[in-house]
């Protein structure tokens, strides 16, 4: 039997009691009431809810893009209660976020974007690496003969394409999702999905996607429902 300390921590996302308001004083307004949950290597789970029910407020939290309030927060092994801004900087570097805007900088083409994501792991890199990493998943994206071109020649539907590419050339272990899908194209919302299922089956991610759209649960191996800030 291997003992527990040995066994390498499979779980991506901790999350208990954790509650959190917006404002202060007698503005203050609670959004997010006593949530827990787990989620582990090789999992992937659909947070959906109404609007407004705390959705992307519970995201960021997890992607270390706003301050924990109450509760408690592990996210691949890092305790986000009273983490310094240096350490979740650090933690930022190893997600991959997807929004539904897509924040690509307009000066960039997409081997470009795919550069200079890479050059937050250049450690991991070489020269031959720059060469056929970024034309692998621009392919794999279908952009291949978009891959020197400005975000401004691209349509909406390629554009959240190279972000789906950016969020996932350095193979983070959790990816964070929010309506990813929202508003794209059949075939763009199909290429998203299908990396984001490979990622979760080939290399063992886990996967927090936000949708509304039920008919992603059939992707999700648990779906978490989120209603007025507690999940039911
Ligand atoms: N920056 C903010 N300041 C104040 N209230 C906010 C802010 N962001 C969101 N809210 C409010 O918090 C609640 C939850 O928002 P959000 O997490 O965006 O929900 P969802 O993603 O499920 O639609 C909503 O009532 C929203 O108006
Ligand atoms: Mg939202």
């Amino acid at each position: 039997m291997i003992p527990m300390t040995v066994a390498a921590d499979q779980t991506r996302i901790h999350c208990s009691h954790l509650s959190y308001a917006y404002g202060s004083g007698a503005e203050e307004q609670p959004v997010l009431s006593g949530i827990g949950f787990d989620i582990s290597a090789g999992e992937f789970v659909i947070l959906t809810g109404p609007s407004g029910s705390g959705k992307s407020t519970l995201v960021t939290l997890i992607g270390g893009l706003r301050r924990l309030q109450r509760g408690q927060l592990r996210v691949l092994g890092s305790d986000l209660a009273g983490a310094s801004e240096a350490a979740l900087v650090l933690l930022r570097r190893d997600i991959g976020f997807i929004f539904q805007d897509h924040h690509l900088f307009d000066a960039l083409t997409p081997r470009e974007t795919m550069h200079l994501t890479m050059g937050l792991r250049r450690e991991r890199y070489g020269k031959q690496d720059y060469l056929e990493r970024p034309e692998r998943w621009l392919t794999r994206i279908g952009l291949q003969r978009r891959m020197d071109v400005l975000p401004g020649k691209l349509s909406t539907g390629q554009r959240q394409r190279v972000a789906v590419a950016r969020a996932l050339i350095n193979e983070p272990d959790l990816i964070l999702a929010d309506e990813p899908t929202a508003s794209l194209d059949p075939e763009s919302a199909a290429i998203t999905l299908d990396c984001l299922r490979e990622a979760v089956s080939q290399r063992g991610a886990a996967v927090l996607m936000i949708s509304h759209d039920s008919r992603h649960y059939a992707l999700a191996d648990r779906v978490l429902t989120l209603v007025d800030g507690k999940l039911v």
